[in-house]
């Protein structure tokens, strides 16, 4: 019997190994890896190219409402930019609003996602009231497969928890197998900032950032860090900016915690000047925690080649510049920048900006097979189904050009935003085809794919401690 796919003679990169080979693709899983004699019903021709597990992007925010505005993006704008930029798998956020069960904004969430998603994608779910009567239904989500949890220290009166809460929700997950994803800023202290810089007449983007400062998000999160140890629990932070944030990580693990943290290519390949751009330009950039002054990068490019940070996910939280869309836009702000609405998109991009790294000798081919693929598929309860190419896993397949240059635009990406943050940049490296669990997205770069081929990923609890 024939192989159903058959990619031949490409550099198949994994977690551990790189090496020259062929791989054989039946019914949707990997079925043999190495030197395959046999014939396949279809074959790619991978001669000079780099084979890879489909990217797993943990952080993800498709048709989000958010501060006034619902991201641009929905499951299949965001789905298809994932898919043209290597990534096969997200981990979305759904949200429970205050005094709303997790089942009501689980099925909305679902409803959102149904048949319009390319991606196989899982929820977290982002925690905003965790009373007595709540405590069961987490149990059940960790059983449905929606087994993380997002706590916020921040956004005070939408989402911020108090520790009261925070340590609670932490205890719960002890005993239920779960993890809390933890954003880490002391909301309360940049209220403060915020409200008095406004008040001094400072309302331009670049104040997003200086309102924002590095201590805040180092203090919450060395707090979270003291509240997980006393509950005795994992934690995970999202989108970890801060270079003096990582040290308390660092620390922590360095004491044998069990302490995670993720960063995202925003805050590795931008920094606070790009707030100073032009008129209102920065607004592009306002995001939560914000970009960091220049050098700070280079700290947490250390932390990932050191394992002080495991996971590169991308935050997507695409908004439009402009209004007229159907949508509000980042516009909303253009007299406080308050009011803009957080976030960015980054989901198309995310691979590649990586492969960059590895071109570049900042990062190993290995090491960027786990912060993209295997740590995510680890940590979020997706291994071994996915995060690696070994007989078994979903096929889920990037086949990168490492010597065809990619040049970042709006005019070539796939998100619905009307502006790239990396407009003009141009990397090492293109995505040429893409497969998930066997069956073709993209060929050739272009699209090759259904929209609606995404399926819910019911993700295990969590395996370790
Ligand atoms: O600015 C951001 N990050 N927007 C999305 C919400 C969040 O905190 O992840
Ligand atoms: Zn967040
Ligand atoms: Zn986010």
């Amino acid at each position: 019997m024939p192989y159903d796919l058959l990619i031949k003679g490409g550099t198949i990169v994994s977690a551990s190994d790189t090496f020259i080979g062929d791989l054989a693709v039946v019914n949707g899983k990997v079925a043999a890896i190495g030197k395959i004699a046999e014939s396949g019903k279809k074959v790619v021709d991978a001669r000079g190219k780099v084979v890879l597990p489909g990217g797993i992007d943990a952080h993800t925010h498709f048709d989000m409402p958010f501060m006034g505005a619902t991201t641009i993006d929905d499951f299949t704008t965001g789905s298809t930019a994932a898919i043209f930029g290597g990534t096969t798998s997200i981990v979305d956020f759904a949200i429970q609003k205050k005094g709303e069960t997790f089942r009501h904004a689980l099925d909305d969430w679902h409803r959102r996602a149904d048949g319009k998603c390319a991606v196989d994608y899982g929820f977290h779910m982002i925690v905003t009231d965790f009373p007595e009567k709540q405590q069961k239904e987490m149990d059940r989500l960790v059983d449905e497969g929606v087994s993380s949890f997002k706590l916020f220290m921040a956004y005070p009166g939408i989402f911020m928890s108090d520790d009261t809460t925070i340590f609670r929700a932490l205890l719960r997950t002890r005993d239920n197998g779960g993890i809390i994803c933890m954003h880490a800023e002391n909301g309360s202290v940049i209220d403060v900032l915020i409200q008095k810089a406004i008040a001094e007449g400072k309302t331009a983007p670049e104040w997003h950032a200086l309102t924002r400062p590095m201590t805040a998000e180092a203090e919450a999160t060395h707090r979270a860090i003291a509240l997980a140890e006393m509950a005795g629990v994992p934690i995970y932070f999202v989108h970890l900016s801060a270079g003096d944030a990582m040290e308390e990580v660092r620390a922590a693990r360095a004491r044998g915690l069990p302490v995670f943290a993720e960063t995202c290519p925003q805050y590795l390949y931008l920094s606070e000047d790009d707030y100073r751009r032009p008129g209102f330009e920065g607004a592009k950039f306002v995001m939560s925690p914000p970009l960091r002054p220049a050098g700070n990068s280079e700290r947490l490019w250390s932390g990932l080649v050191r394992n002080d940070l495991q996971v590169v996910s991308t935050d997507h939280c695409s908004f439009c510049m402009k209004a007229g869309t159907n949508q509000p836009g980042k516009e909303l702000g253009k007299k406080d920048f308050s009011k803009i609405p957080n976030g960015a998109p980054g989901v198309e991009y995310r691979m590649l900006l990586l492969w960059d790294a590895v071109q570049k000798g900042k990062i190993t081919e290995n090491r960027f097979v786990e912060i993209t693929s295997a740590n995510p598929a680890k940590l979020f309860g997706l291994y071994p189904r996915k995060g690696h190419l070994n007989p078994g896993a979903d096929a889920d397949i990037v086949i990168l050009d490492p010597n065809k240059p990619f040049t970042f635009s709006l005019k070539n990406h796939h998100s619905a935003a009307d502006y790239n943050p990396y407009e003009g940049v141009t990397v090492k490296g293109s995505i040429r085809d893409v497969f998930s669990r066997g069956e073709a997205m993209v060929l050739d770069g272009k699209w090759a794919g259904k929209t609606s081929h995404g399926k819910f990923l019911k993700r295990t609890p969590r395996s370790f401690n």
